[in-house]
């Protein structure tokens, strides 16, 4: 089977306008690859640095590392999916920008009835993310009901769902977020405390909230703007996690700079380690199926656009002007 299909792709990284809407011949899978017939597309931040080439990628090259849809065929050696099944990935190569196409089986996973296809291509790149942070990537000791983390960006696709499964968690997540607006929904979504990183001095606010102590972990996906702040966040011991760099990227850091804040640890964790196996894919993504199943994650999509009009989609994220997840619907 071989169909044309509509497909973003990008020439020469730049702007948002890098991005062009292109037909493609697609064909069959190959050993332990499934072709899927998208019914969502997800956006992500990672997707505008790939976009940009602050993650150099080979030209020219597809967009968008998240989405839901129908298998219609499954390659050699796939055992896990058939085709008529409905299903969802956060994967790797980047293409998920196209109305349908082929690639590794490894990280797609069975979409379970109850959740819709939009929902399904909104959370499975940010859901797992979530998952292995909150509950992966933990300080000494791992975290307790009651202790304090500090999320930036919260009112943010990863950061909303953050918020939500922290609350279940018992933890007092303290969210940043770049407008009074965003912190109210972060607030309402599950965290404890609210910064407008903006106009507040969030290190004076996170020391006022925890009483002088600092919080145990600081998820940090903005980079440069927050990065000397959130050091000075964290108590003794304390775990400076960072995902990411919408503000671009942090200093390099001096190692001594970890003993002189409290012997701190420090990690730049990627979701893609974590999903290097099928086996670890499927169980994050159980755990992830689990909390949006029973209500206590709601995945919200606040923004859904065409998939021609992926360029103002990114001009969005990137102006900040966007809230929890959003969607292309090819
Ligand atoms: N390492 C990993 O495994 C992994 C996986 C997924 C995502 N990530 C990272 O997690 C972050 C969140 O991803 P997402 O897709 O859910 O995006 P998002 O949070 O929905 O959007 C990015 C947010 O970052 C904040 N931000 C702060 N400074 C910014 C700046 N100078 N330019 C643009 N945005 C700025 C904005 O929120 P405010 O206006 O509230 O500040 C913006 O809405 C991204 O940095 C992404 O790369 C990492």
């Amino acid at each position: 089977m071989s169909s044309r299909e509509r497909a973003i792709k990008v020439q020469v990284p730049g702007d948002a306008d890098a991005m062009q809407l292109v037909e493609v011949e697609v064909g069959d899978p190959g050993p332990g690859e499934v072709r899927i017939r998208h019914q969502a597309c997800g956006i992500n931040y990672i997707d505008v640095y790939h976009r940009s080439g602050a993650y150099p990628l080979p030209a020219p090259f597809g967009i968008g590392g998240e989405g839901a849809g129908l298998i219609e065929a499954v390659g050699e050696g796939v055992t896990h999916l058939a085709a008529g099944d409905r299903a969802a990935y956060a994967s790797q190569p980047p293409g998920s920008y196209c109305t349908a196409r082929v690639m590794p089986a490894r990280n797609v996973v069975r979409l379970p009835d109850a959740i819709d296809f939009e929902t399904g291509a909104a959370m499975m790149l940010k859901g797992l993310t979530a998952q292995y942070l909150l509950r992966r990537t933990l300080p000494q000791g791992g975290l307790q009901a009651g202790d304090f983390v500090l999320f930036h960006a919260a009112a943010g696709g990863v950061g909303l769902i953050a918020c939500q499964w922290a609350r279940a968690l018992g933890l007092q997540l303290i969210g940043t977020a770049g407008s009074d607006e965003k912190c109210a929904l972060a607030a309402e979504l599950g965290a404890a405390f609210t910064i407008n990183y903006r106009t507040e001095n969030f290190v004076a606010r996170v020391k006022e909230i925890t009483g002088g102590r600092g919080v145990k972990v600081v998820y940090d996906s903005v980079g440069k703007d927050t990065w000397d702040g959130s050091l000075d966040c964290l108590q003794p011991f304390g775990l400076m996690a960072s995902f990411g760099a919408a503000s671009g990227p942090p200093a390099p850091v001096a190692v001594g700079t970890l003993a002189a804040k409290g012997s701190i640890y420090l990690t730049r964790p990627t979701l893609f380690t974590h999903i290097a196996t099928h086996e670890n894919t499927q169980a994050m993504a159980d755990e992830l199926f689990e909390v949006v199943g029973s209500g206590q994650v709601k995945i919200r999509i606040d923004q859904r656009y065409p998939l021609a009009d992926a360029a103002r989609a990114h001009r969005d994220l990137e102006a900040r002007k966007t809230t929890g997840s959003s969607v292309l619907l090819p």
